[in-house]
């Protein structure tokens, strides 16, 4: 058992962080939509499950144009969610049962109908003009410069009203804050003391890496390496558009005041922040031991790599060898943005990713319904809901099929809502649901508990030293060592069986039965001691 100086580590190192996706997680009132009593009443299923924190996406009032993304007022709750009170309660509800409870601070863009922009809107000589990013048309007429949205088309929308262009990285519903006017940071601080206040561990932050432009908004250079098969945003190198020193600076801000908050009340707040940038680039955003930034910078690396036992190998090496000194590892499997980790690799792979995940040296996050190994949803024409999917309809990347809502047992709607889901169900969810994985002792949920029950009785997993070890093709081997105590995770990255030699005691394997010394199942994995 726990009990050596792992305890000297902080929360957020040792434990396991647990998104939830409000609108699918549990709906209370019947009306199809998850909300905050309904994840009230399965805090227990959550806690239960062996995770530490959750990691609520956006609850805040807004007209949903990006599914809460476009925040229309920073300090409430949507109706559709509940209100304060139903947030005072879940909070209190989730740190009775010792989880920690993070918050969505999408500081990038808020949506065109929060007051802000609305004023902003209204005149070119509206004191809150300039809490936006408003340019005047290029000289033929068109948009300043070339920068595109991440969404694809230009990212920039014109105002007939005033007559200049407001910048978009994300919807045209979705206006960019700008961050180099002081009163707009000052108000976007104190969102942050709002909900510190109200006494929330911590934020992930929403697309930090792109919070501020560079000054003058240059054109984008192009990109060499595009091809029609990638989006439309990746036609251009983000060169000026993201990853700005002043971000950096701004996130090195947030940091001091969660910081301060610890400080003061005695209890660490956490910053996740999400950054999509190369190894080098991502390093930064852990700032200095001197000005920190955020603790976790988001790890998508193996949401982006491709899933074979070399190329996991190398990007576990190369993202542990740039970490600085200061730096604490994390990674990600799944996320509302990201195909299901099932649908891309298959059940028996899925169950082998859950042990890579959950026995990296880093933080793991675990997204809602990945320890049910939910896999492909189709989503009928007529269900689709994802804005991405509209703008670029060509690419099949429509989110949707990964916020499906969880599937809680056999009952009509799977126990999620008494009416009609605002998404489909998995369409094996009369036998893929949390009861009837409860009773079987060989389902991904069963598996995903043990793991996360292993990782909190073994020190070696959750704050342990990281070897990679040499193994035989196809194999991820490696090691996780604390006060001499040493584990060795093998995980069999194929669908057929390999050639192993291994020693030890297994301690747990992907795959019902004992594991037979000298060689590895087909998607096999397992954690010897
Ligand atoms: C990242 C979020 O995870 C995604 O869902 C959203 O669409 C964009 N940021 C814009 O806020």
């Amino acid at each position: 058992m726990a009990g050596n100086d792992d305890q000297a580590h902080p929360w957020w190192r040792r434990g396991v962080v647990y998104q939830i996706y409000p609108r699918s997680f549990q709906d209370s009132d019947g009306d199809g939509v998850g909300d905050l009593a309904g994840i009230e009443r399965r805090l227990d299923y959550v806690a239960a499950l062996g995770v530490d924190a959750i990691w609520l996406s956006p609850v805040f009032p807004s007209p949903m144009a990006d599914f809460g993304y476009d925040v229309a007022d920073y300090c409430a709750i949507d109706p559709l969610f509940g209100d304060l009170a139903a947030f005072d309660r879940l909070l209190a509800a989730a740190h009775a049962r010792g989880l920690r409870l993070l918050l969505d601070f999408v500081p990038n863009h808020s949506s065109d109908r929060h007051p802000w922009f609305l004023e902003s809107r209204s005149s070119r000589d509206n004191p809150k003009r300039d809490w936006y990013i408003w340019r005047d048309p290029a000289p033929d007429g068109g948009p300043p410069n070339n920068w595109i949205s991440d969404f694809g088309g230009s990212a920039w929308e014109w105002d007939e009203r005033t007559g200049q262009y407001y910048l978009h990285a994300f919807l045209p519903q979705q206006p960019d804050l700008n961050w180099r006017n002081p009163a707009l940071k000052a108000a976007m601080l104190d969102v942050l003391r709002f909900w510190l206040d109200r006494g929330v561990d911590g934020f992930r932050i929403d697309v930090l890496w792109h919070i501020v432009k560079a000054q003058d908004l240059p054109d984008n250079p192009p990109n060499p390496h595009w091809t029609p098969a990638r989006t439309e945003r990746d036609r251009l190198i983000q060169a000026h558009s993201t990853d700005q020193p002043e971000a950096h600076a701004l996130s090195a801000e947030f940091r001091a005041l969660t910081d301060e908050y610890g400080a003061r009340t005695g209890r660490e707040r956490v910053l996740i922040g999400e950054i999509f940038l190369p190894n080098d680039r991502h390093a930064r955003w852990y700032g200095t031991p001197e000005r920190p930034q955020v603790h976790l910078p988001f790890n998508f690396q193996l949401i982006e790599s491709e899933w074979n036992a070399a190329t996991l190998r190398q990007v576990i090496a190369d993202y542990l060898a740039m970490l600085p000194a200061h730096g604490w590892p994390n990674w990600v499997l799944g996320s509302h943005d990201a195909p299901r980790i099932a649908a891309r690799v298959g059940e028996a792979q899925a169950r082998v990713a859950m042990m890579l995940l959950l026995t990296l040296r880093g933080t793991p996050t675990l997204y809602q319904g990945d320890e049910l190994a939910i896999g492909a949803v189709p989503i009928p024409p007529h269900r689709i809901r994802d804005p991405q999917h509209f703008r670029q309809p060509h690419l099949n990347i429509g989110r949707d099929r990964s916020r499906t809502p969880m599937p809680w047992d056999a009952s009509p709607h799977a126990g999620f809502s008494s009416a009609e889901p605002w998404l489909p169900l998995n369409p094996d969810w009369p036998t893929r649901n949390v009861a009837a994985q409860e009773r079987d002792p060989g389902s991904m949920l069963a598996l995903t508990r043990a793991l996360l029950a292993l990782r909190r009785a073994e020190p070696a997993l959750s704050v342990g030293g990281m070897e990679l070890v040499d193994g035989p093709a196809g194999v991820l081997a490696y090691e996780r060592e604390h006060n001499g105590r040493r584990l060795r995770m093998m995980l069999n990255l194929t669908s057929a069986p390999v050639v192993a030699e291994w020693r030890g005691t297994p301690l747990l394997s992907t795959r019902a039965g004992t594991p037979e010394a000298g060689w590895l199942r087909a998607d096999e994995g397992v954690i010897l001691a």
